[in-house]
Formats: structure tokens, sequence, C-alpha cells
């Protein structure tokens, strides 16, 4: 008796221009595009083993060792539908000795190897590992775009981490998503110098979820209009000349710009979404002055600051810098013991090629 099974795992990845609004939330289209930056190899990664057999009873899926529930019609149940459609469509309907894996129920076991409750983008790495060892286990003649498609109907951030290295998501304009999908701007390998510092200020479970909190800024938030229309277009292309160039400080200010205005139109939601704490804004100040005394010295600033939906920092900056960063941090925000808990440095990260 064949056994078919696949295992394959994703990183997480750290917007510098926010997706944040969907034109779409069933098909999952965002209002802009976005770009970001994938994390490297070993850290902060999701892994998902996937089996076919016509044994089982359903469809199951298990996070962490636990069971969860596939709800019918959510997203979750969108993936494994549209890959099962996949498999029939491109591989059992071409050779009638395939097996016929699309109709055997499928179970999906995933482990992250970062706390989940760290505040970190679990379900970007999530997804994005989930639809690879489906496609591999279906032997799909699918590229990571074309497998974007799939991952970003699980979470939108999610397309971008079936790529490692600087990877955009086209917003695209087409109603029915066949071209809002993510591509590789520059693998990590063409500007392998930056790394990423992650400073997990809380890792309390966030107040409000990226997909609730989205909707209400799209729904609400005047700023959001002007954000999407005047502002990331121009943003997206000069970060993408940033990167091609590897000009460190044209990126650090565009990716600390839209951090910013992400929680200004977050700010500017009705009702209001803070995401940031007192920590992430000393955060801000600090690397803001640290920048200040680099212009002065040189020109150029040496890191960039951002958030995604909640209080944790990830400071951008070439390799040179991060030894000085984290003693600088240190000095800053001690490890006594009131900080212990709100306030630890999870590592430093290469970005993945
Ligand atoms: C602030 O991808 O988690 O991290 O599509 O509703 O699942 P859904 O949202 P999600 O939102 C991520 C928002 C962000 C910015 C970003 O990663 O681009």
């Amino acid at each position: 008796m064949a056994i078919y099974q696949a295992t394959t795992s994703a990183p997480v990845n750290i917007a510098c221009i926010k997706y944040w609004g969907k034109r779409d939330t069933k098909l999952i289209l965002p209002t802009n595009s976005s770009l970001s930056v994938t994390l490297d190899q070993d850290h902060l990664r999701s892994t998902t083993t996937s089996r076919a057999d016509p044994s089982f009873q359903k469809d199951t899926l298990w996070l962490n060792g636990k069971e969860e529930l596939i709800k019918d019609g959510g997203r979750m149940a969108t993936c494994i539908a549209e890959l099962k459609r996949l498999r029939k469509e491109l591989v059992e309907d071409k050779d009638p000795d395939a097996p016929k894996l699309s109709t055997f129920p499928v179970h999906i076991s995933s482990f992250n190897n970062f706390p989940t409750a760290a505040g970190l983008a679990s379900s970007a790495s999530g997804f994005a590992a989930l639809v690879s060892s489906i496609a591999t286990l279906y032997a799909l003649p699918c590229d990571a775009s074309a497998l974007s498609l799939i991952a970003r109907q699980g979470s939108g951030s999610a397309c971008r981490s079936l790529f490692g290295g600087y990877v955009a998501w086209e917003q695209g304009t087409s109603p029915t998503g066949e071209d809002s999908y993510a591509i590789q701007i520059a693998p990590q390998s063409h500007w392998p110098d930056i790394h990423a510092l992650i400073c997990v200020v809380s890792d309390d479970k966030k107040g409000t979820s990226s997909t609730s909190g989205m909707q209400r800024t799209v729904e609400t938030s005047p700023l959001l209009q002007h954000r999407i229309k005047h502002v990331v277009p121009q943003r997206m292309a000069d970060i993408s000349k940033a990167i091609l160039e590897r000009d460190f400080d044209t990126f650090a200010k565009i990716t600390m710009a839209d951090s910013n205005q992400f929680h200004a139109v977050a700010l500017d939601t009705e009702p209001p979404i803070f995401y940031m704490n007192d920590v992430s804004k000393a955060i801000i100040a600090l690397v803001v002055e640290y920048n200040r005394v680099a212009v002065l010295k040189t020109g150029k600033v040496k890191a960039a600051y951002t958030y995604d939906a909640g209080p944790n920092a990830v400071i951008y900056t070439p390799k040179e810098n991060v030894k000085e960063i984290v003693q600088m941090i240190v000095k800053y925000f001690p490890q006594r013991e009131a900080f212990k808990d709100v306030f630890g440095i999870f590592g430093t990260q290469g970005v993945q090629g």
C-alpha cells in the first residue's frame, strides 16, 4: 500500500510596505500592494506534514499537536478545496494512472518553531507551509506565484512567505483575483547583509485581529483612501529600486514611514485601534535618536523600525550594526525583574534566499 505524504516548511515574513485593507474579504484581495522581507531558514518557521489516505474519515488539521476545526467554507477549507481541484485538473485528468489523491481525505499537522503567542505573524508562515506541503503531496506543476494565489486565500500576508528574500504582493485589478499574487523582487543572496532584530515587547495575544481591524479601517478611515491612492504606489516603486540598488538609507526611510502610516490609519479607524504600547514608542524614539547621530556623522541612517498589528518591534539593519543595536537596546531596556516579562530580545535573523 503506497504512502502519500509530504513535509515542507515556510518562514515568517515582515512587511516594509504594509498590507492593510481588503477590497474582497472572501477572496482576500487587498486594497494596496505590499512588500516584505522573508526571514531566514532556521528561525521562525512553520513546518507542515500532509498525508492523503482513502482510509481517513475526513480532512483533519492539528496545530502544534492540537486538533483545530476546519470550518466549512472557511479559509482553511477553501485552500484545501482549491488544492484538490488543481490536483484533479492538472494531474489526474491528464494522467489516468495518477492516484486519485484528490478524492482522499487529507490529514495535516503543522508546528511552529516559535511560540504562537509571541505576537509574530504565525498565520503567514502557517498557511504558506500548508499550501506548499499539500502542493508537494499532490505533485502540482505550479510555481511559487501560482501557489501564492492559494495561500493568499488562507491569510493575505501568507502569499509572500512562499518566496525567500525580498517579496512583493501585487494587489492586481481583477475582481476574481488571478492577478493578485506574490513575486520575488530579489533573492536573499542579492542583499544578504540586512538583518532583522526582533524585540518581543509583549507576547500577549493582540486585542484587535488584523482581519477585523483592517476591515474596520476600510469602512471608516478617510486616511486609508489617501494612503492607497497617493502613497503606496510610489513607495512600492521606490523601495523596490532601493532593494535592487542595495540602498539601505532609502529602504530604511520608506520602511519607517510606512510603519508610521499604517499605525496612523489604525488610529484613524472608528473606534481607533492602538497596536503599539509605550515600550514600542520608546524603541521608536531610540532608533530615531540613533539614526540622528548616524546622519550627523555619515549622512545616512543605520536602522529601520517596523511594527505589525501588535507592540513588537522589528529592526532592520546591516549586519555591522547588529551588535551595537542589541547593546543599546539592552542598555535602555534592561532585563530587570519588571521588564522580564514584557521585553525580550528574540534574536537576530538573516533573511532567506
Ligand atoms: C499588519 O495577513 O494577518 O501584518 O489576510 O486577514 O489574514 P488576513 O490578514 P493578515 O494581515 C497582516 C497585516 C500586517 C501587514 C502585513 O503583513 O503586510
